[in-house]
């Protein structure tokens, strides 16, 4: 009984010693229901206090930790659930018992309850508080609400958002909430505020809601987390989403990046700048990062460290330590520790940034660095580097310039660079060669269009928006726009460097597509530009001379000439052996000599020709039979000619109706010309996604002809190549275009291209940014700016009227206005489209001037006439001779007799 008397009296003594001693200083520790959670905290404030006896031996820091109750029998932890509670069951026991001088307190010991950082504070004197503790006399390890909503209040004025939600949690996060409400009026905004605790609400009304802005501040950085993982898991960090992360350093993990740059969100994160390798300055057992750690962590740690700092200064002052308890105390008599002022001025480096207080214990001298970006800079590294932060915001700018003895650039505490998010100290521009939209000529660089628009943009994103606005043009291959790979999920070209993030915008001739859209944000187009079709101009076509003979294919002609021949046999026949016809007539006397020659074979043929081209015949059968025969000859050959005369229009103008086209319904009638585009250039995304049923319908019929093809498709990868195709397919191409691009290529020699297509289709051309960008309300803004002053209408007509400009364009200019001729010749044919008429009037020509010189050549010869039918009907007069005179087989044998004859015949026939 004595010895435990003694050794306990012994334990008090050493405990007395202990507390008393000079150089020892012993503070409580709180934890509640997050901080208590697997004694991460407890661990980080042991090893901070480790940390800090070592550097000093010859002091010792000493920590009681308070741990949450546990339910009597049962493991089961007791947190108050009010403050009252908190404060006299928990906290003011807890120092009684273990004799603190200091306390460091979460909020989360009484999570329910609003701060209970503050009102530890206003009872217990030193309190460092490591969450919210607003306007009490703790030590605020955090940021005060009032400099967080600054921050914020500048940094979207400096995006530019209209629309976009506010999410809290609870007190803290609802006062920001609730203030940046209060600044909607001021700056014009359409605030909304939502509450993340109920997971599925949130979800529904961020999915419900178009606004794709969201500010998160929570009260407990562990509430905001988890809507990060439950955005990242319900598909609300995709593309379009910006999302501004309001808590210092969300410890997002390696996971969680990947994940946010695989969906694509565009994020905007706070970090407090801490020295560099601040880390290895500290000893810790904790082996996950410094970046991955809870901020709160952080400021357990350098809580820690700051009494130590305090603690040194008390002691270099007075030469001990101070050995005052703390207590409980009342609001009305409150005394301040004799530590207190200490705590007020040390100026230190912790893991948390820099750590300074002013005389309210409100943290001050920090510097937030602010990163925004998308894809590989999500992070604050990228998977090589240290990105670069996009601004920064410093509490206090004069302790800024001391510190780093240089001029801040900003008349406000926020200092954005301009817009970017690689590691580059200007804006990345990206477009591509298009003339007259940008041209790259290796003698005077890149001239066009695109070029003074940026120079005009630049001045009003300076002058008006107040953004040092430097910028670097980069030119991706020509008509590399991009292209979405749906197998790899990513896209390539313009497109492919916005959506990685590599650069900020891209300003080109993009059309504005619902699929872009989705990847990518647009400012309100810039300039609208028609389409046009661009044409061999008909003039230059040539068409085959034969053109005429089209309209029957070769079978029908075939047909046409053995039908004729056909009917020329039969109805020789007819001539010859109907009773009823002429010979048989004139045989029996009633009917002339002449008449009885009128059906042999060659009259025939002549009657047949003659019918044939609806011309007058000298002598009609006389026959039933044979007219009969000539009767369906007559339809036959009615029928052919108007079949034939009515399918030549057409062939003889198919390279005009191309020129007349005014509309997609025009485009489809076109059936001999193939209408192709520039793969993924303006004018074929504007059809391929296009909603309008006639474009959509229009890029179905090209797309189904295209698969068709084969390889001889009408898509085209290049300007240059489309258009040489259109100038060697001789009409039978036509390219669908930017009217302006064609505009260009039709004004060089050898002038043979015209554009038509009337205003069938109007293309618009966005900036584009990566989504979520606050480059896009900021470009939207000036390129209104520009639109309302005029200047885009100007720089356009400057850049057509410059000369250098001219020169650079129009190697080999043709004339601008086509004239009336030229026009006229779209629509009339021309002796070019006659020719093959020519042809065959020539063709008939000649054909006669040799018929002629055999004639010549025959009757020279004394064969008397080439006339095929003339042997026999020399035949048959020698026989209707012989019959009358009796002059004997001797008579048709040539001789001097048959000279006569023939003579006398003569004048019969010629
Ligand atoms: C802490 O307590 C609150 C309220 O009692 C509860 O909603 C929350 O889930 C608790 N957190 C943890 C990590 O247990
Ligand atoms: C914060 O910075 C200001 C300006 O440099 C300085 O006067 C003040 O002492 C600093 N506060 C602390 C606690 O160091
Ligand atoms: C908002 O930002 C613009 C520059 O973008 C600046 O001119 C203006 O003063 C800011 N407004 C306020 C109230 O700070």
């Amino acid at each position: 009984m004595r010895t435990w008397r003694v050794s306990l009296l012994l334990q008090m003594m050493t405990v007395m010693l202990v507390t008393v001693s000079a150089f020892e200083f012993s503070f409580e520790a709180f934890y509640g229901n997050t901080s208590d959670i697997d004694d991460e905290y407890k661990r980080i404030i042991d090893d901070a206090k480790e940390d800090v006896n070592k550097e000093y031996p010859q002091d010792s820091l000493r920590v009681t930790h308070f741990q949450p109750r546990r339910a009597a029998n049962s493991a089961e932890k007791l947190f108050s659930t009010n403050s009252f509670q908190a404060l006299k069951l928990d906290v003011c026991p807890g120092i009684f018992s273990a004799g603190a001088q200091g306390l460091i307190v979460p909020n989360d010991v009484c999570y329910e309850c609003r701060s209970v950082g503050a009102m530890v504070g206003n009872a217990v004197n030193p309190t460092i508080a490591l969450d919210q503790a607003e306007g009490s006399k703790a030590i605020k390890m955090l940021p005060t609400t009032s400099e967080m909503v600054d921050l914020f209040v500048h940094l979207i004025n400096y995006t530019k958002w209209y629309d976009f939600i506010v999410l809290y949690d609870q007190y803290s996060g609802l006062d920001v909430a609730v203030s940046m409400m209060g600044y909607a009026d001021i700056y014009g905004w359409n605030v909304k505020m939502q509450n993340v605790n109920d997971h599925d609400m949130l979800t529904k009304t961020l999915k419900a809601s178009r606004v794709r802005n969201l500010l998160l501040y929570c009260e407990y950085q562990e509430n905001a987390m988890d809507v990060v993982r439950l955005a990242i898991e319900e598909g609300m960090m995709e593309d379009s989403y910006h999302w501004m992360l309001g808590n210092l350093n969300m410890p997002l993990t390696w996971d969680h990046v990947s994940a946010i740059r695989r969906s694509g969100a565009y994020i905007t994160r706070l970090q407090v700048e801490t020295k560099n390798n601040v880390a290895s300055d500290f000893q810790t057992q904790k082996p996950e990062p410094l970046d991955e750690w809870p901020y709160r962590l952080r400021l357990a740690y350098d809580a820690v460290l700051l009494f130590s700092n305090a603690l040194q200064r008390y002691k270099q002052r007075t030469g001990r330590f101070p050995t005052e308890r703390v207590f409980c105390q009342t609001t009305e008599e409150y005394t301040y520790s004799p530590l207190d002022p200490e705590i007020k001025s040390v100026s230190f480096e912790g893991l948390s940034g820099e750590v300074a207080f002013n005389e309210h214990g409100d943290r001050v001298n920090y510097t937030i660095r602010i990163y925004m970006g998308k894809g590989t800079t999500v992070y604050v590294h990228n998977d090589v580097e240290e990105i670069q932060p996009l601004g920064t915001w410093t509490q206090n700018i004069k302790h800024w310039e001391l510190k780093y003895g240089r001029q801040w650039q900003s008349k406000e505490r926020l200092n954005m660079g301009p817009f970017r998010n690689a590691q580059v100290d200007t804006i990345k521009i990206v477009s591509l060669e298009e003339p007259p939209y940008l041209l790259d000529d290796s003698r005077v660089g890149i001239q066009g269009f695109i070029k003074e628009f940026l120079i005009h943009l630049k001045r009003v994103m300076e002058e008006e928006l107040g953004q040092n606005f430097e910028y670097e043009l980069e030119l991706v291959s020509e008509g590399d726009y991009g292209r979405y790979d749906i197998v790899t999920n990513s896209w390539s070209g313009l497109m492919g460097r916005l959506v990685n993030g590599y650069a900020d915008i891209a300003a080109a001739p993009m059309a504005i597509t619902p699929q872009r859209d989705r990847y990518v944000d647009f400012t309100v187009p810039f300039i609208k530009s028609e389409l046009g079709v661009l044409i061999k101009h008909p003039s230059w076509i040539w068409e085959y001379p034969f053109a005429p003979v089209f309209p029957f294919r070769w079978d029908v002609w075939m047909v046409n000439l053995l039908a004729f021949v056909v009917v020329t046999v039969a109805m020789t026949l007819i001539g010859r052996y109907n009773p009823q016809e002429w010979s048989r007539a004139a045989e029996r006397g009633e009917a002339s000599q002449e008449q009885s020659q009128s059906f042999n074979v060659w009259n025939t043929f002549w009657f047949n020709v003659s019918t044939l081209f609806l011309q007058s015949f000298d002598s009609s059968p006389r026959s039933v039979t044979g007219r009969v025969l000539a009767a369906f000859w007559f339809f036959y050959c009615i029928v052919m000619v108007f079949l034939f005369l009515f399918n030549l229009t057409p062939f003889l103008t198919s390279s005009k109706s191309i020129g007349i086209v005014r509309d997609v319904g025009d485009l489809l009638d076109e059936t001999t010309v193939d209408v192709g585009f520039i793969k993924d250039s303006p004018a074929y995304d504007f059809f391929k996604y296009s909603d309008i049923e006639d474009f959509t319908r229009f890029w179905e019929y090209i797309h189904a002809a295209n698969s068709m093809y084969g390889d001889e498709t009408t898509i085209e990868f290049r300007v240059e190549e489309a258009v040489q195709r259109v100038r060697l397919s001789n009409g039978r191409y036509a390219l669908i275009h930017d009217k302006e691009v064609l505009k260009k290529e039709a004004a060089r020699w050898p002038c043979d291209l015209y554009i038509t297509g009337g205003h069938f289709a109007l293309v618009e051309y966005g900036l584009a940014v990566q989504s979520g960008s606050p480059l896009r309300d900021q470009l939207t803004y000036a390129v209104r700016r520009l639109q309302e002053k005029g200047i885009i209408d100007e720089i356009w007509k400057n850049n057509t009227d410059n000369p250098l400009w001219v020169e650079l364009n129009k190697e080999g200019s043709c004339q601008e206005n086509a004239t009336i001729w030229e026009i006229q010749g779209l629509y009339s044919l021309t002796t070019v489209d006659m020719k093959g008429i020519y042809f065959l009037l020539l063709l008939g020509m000649g054909l006669a001037v040799i018929i002629f010189l055999i004639e010549v050549l025959a009757f020279q010869l004394g064969f008397g006439s080439s006339s095929p039918g003339h042997t026999g009907s020399r035949q048959e007069m020698q026989n209707l001779r012989g019959s009358d005179r009796r002059t004997g087989g001797g008579g048709g044998m040539g001789g001097p007799m048959g000279g006569a004859d023939v003579g006398g015949n003569e004048k019969m026939w010629i």
